[in-house]
C-alpha cells in the first residue's frame, strides 16, 4: 500500500512555509473627506512558484495591496511578508506595472540589465543577462534601440525582461498588458505563459480581464468592491503548458463564465459607487 501524503517523509518534514504571506491586511488612506479604507482584513498566502491572478472590480484595492506587498506603500494593519530565499544578494520582489517604467535616456539592453546594475554585477555579467532575456521576450536585434523608437508592446517586453533579468524572489504585476492593443496583448499572455513555465516564479498578477486570469494563473483570487475585502479563490486545474487555445475549451468557459457570475455583483456595486 502506498503511504499517504501525511505521511511519507518530505510531508512530515518539509511543511513549506508560503512565500507570500498576507493576513488581515487593512489599508486606510487619510483624505480632506475623512479616511478611506481602501483594503480590509484582506487575507492572500502564496506558495512558492505559484501564479496568482486577482481580479476585482475599479477602486476595489488592487493597487494599493500590490504596492504594499512590493514594499513601496505601509499598510495600517494587519501582517505582510515575502519570504526571502537562499541568496541574499536577490531583490525580494520586482514589480511591472501598466504604464512602461522604463528610462528613456537608456538602451533597450540597458534597461533590462538596469537592476543588475543597481546591484553591481560586472558590465560583462549583466550585459549576457540582459541579452539572454532580450532573446527570450523577441526583442535581441532592438537591443540598442531608445525606447522612443519601440512600440508599446515592444517596451512592456523591455519592463518585464528587466524585473526577470533581475532573479527576483517575487515577481508583482499589475495589470501589466492593460494598455496594449488585443492582438498584442495574446501575443504577450502567450510569451507570459512560455517564459513562466521556464522560470516557475512566484507571481502576483492583477488583471481586469478575466480570460487573462483563467489563463496565467494557478489560482484566481476575487475581491469585493471598495473596501477590497477576499471574495473568493477558484484553484485552476486547467492543465499545462496553456496557450490561447486554452481560451476555446469547455473548461476554461465554464470557470470564467463562474467567476464572473461572482464578480458582476461586486462590478455593479462598484459602479453605483462611483456614479
Ligand atoms: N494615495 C491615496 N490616497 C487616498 N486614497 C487612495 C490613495 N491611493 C488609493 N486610494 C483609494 O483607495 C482605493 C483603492 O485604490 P486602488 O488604486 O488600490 O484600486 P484598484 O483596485 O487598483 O483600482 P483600478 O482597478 O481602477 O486600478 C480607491 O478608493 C482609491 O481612491
Ligand atoms: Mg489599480
Amino acid at each position: 500500500m502506498r503511504p499517504s501524503p501525511a505521511e511519507t517523509p518530505s510531508a512530515v518534514s518539509g511543511v513549506v512555509a508560503p512565500k507570500i504571506i498576507s493576513r488581515g491586511v487593512t489599508k486606510v488612506f487619510p483624505s480632506v473627506d475623512g479616511p478611506i479604507t481602501a483594503l480590509e482584513d484582506f487575507n492572500l498566502d502564496v506558495a512558492e512558484g505559484e501564479f496568482v491572478a486577482v481580479v476585482g472590480p475599479s477602486g476595489c484595492g488592487k493597487s494599493t495591496y500590490l504596492r504594499i506587498l512590493a514594499d513601496l506603500d505601509r499598510h495600517t494593519s494587519g501582517q505582510v511578508e515575502i519570504r526571502p530565499g537562499n541568496d541574499p544578494a536577490k531583490p525580494l520582489n520586482n514589480v511591472v506595472f501598466q504604464e512602461y517604467a522604463i528610462f528613456p535616456w537608456k538602451t533597450v539592453i540597458d534597461n533590462v540589465a538596469f537592476g543588475l546594475e543597481m546591484r553591481g554585477v560586472s558590465k560583462r555579467e549583466r550585459l549576457a543577462t540582459a541579452a539572454g532575456w532580450l532573446d527570450r521576450v523577441g526583442l535581441r536585434k532592438f537591443a540598442n534601440y531608445y525606447p522612443h523608437q519601440i512600440s508599446g508592446g515592444m517596451k512592456q517586453r523591455v519592463s518585464i525582461a528587466r524585473a526577470l533579468a533581475n532573479d527576483p524572489e517575487v515577481l508583482l504585476m499589475d495589470e501589466p498588458l492593460g494598455a496594449l492593443d488585443a492582438q498584442t496583448r495574446a501575443v504577450l499572455q502567450e510569451e507570459l505563459l512560455r517564459i513562466w513555465e521556464e522560470t516557475r516564479k512566484t507571481v502576483v498578477y492583477i488583471t481586469h480581464s478575466i480570460e487573462e486570469a483563467v489563463l496565467l494563473g494557478d489560482k484566481v483570487v476575487l475581491m469585493t468592491a471598495h473596501p477590497g475585502r477576499n471574495k473568493a479563490v477558484f484553484e485552476i486545474d486547467i492543465p499545462r503548458p496553456r496557450t490561447l487555445k486554452t481560451t476555446s475549451t469547455q473548461a476554461f468557459s465554464e470557470i470564467k463564465m463562474a467567476i464572473w457570475e461572482m464578480l458582476e455583483e461586486e462590478v455593479t456595486q462598484a459602479m453605483e459607487m462611483q456614479a
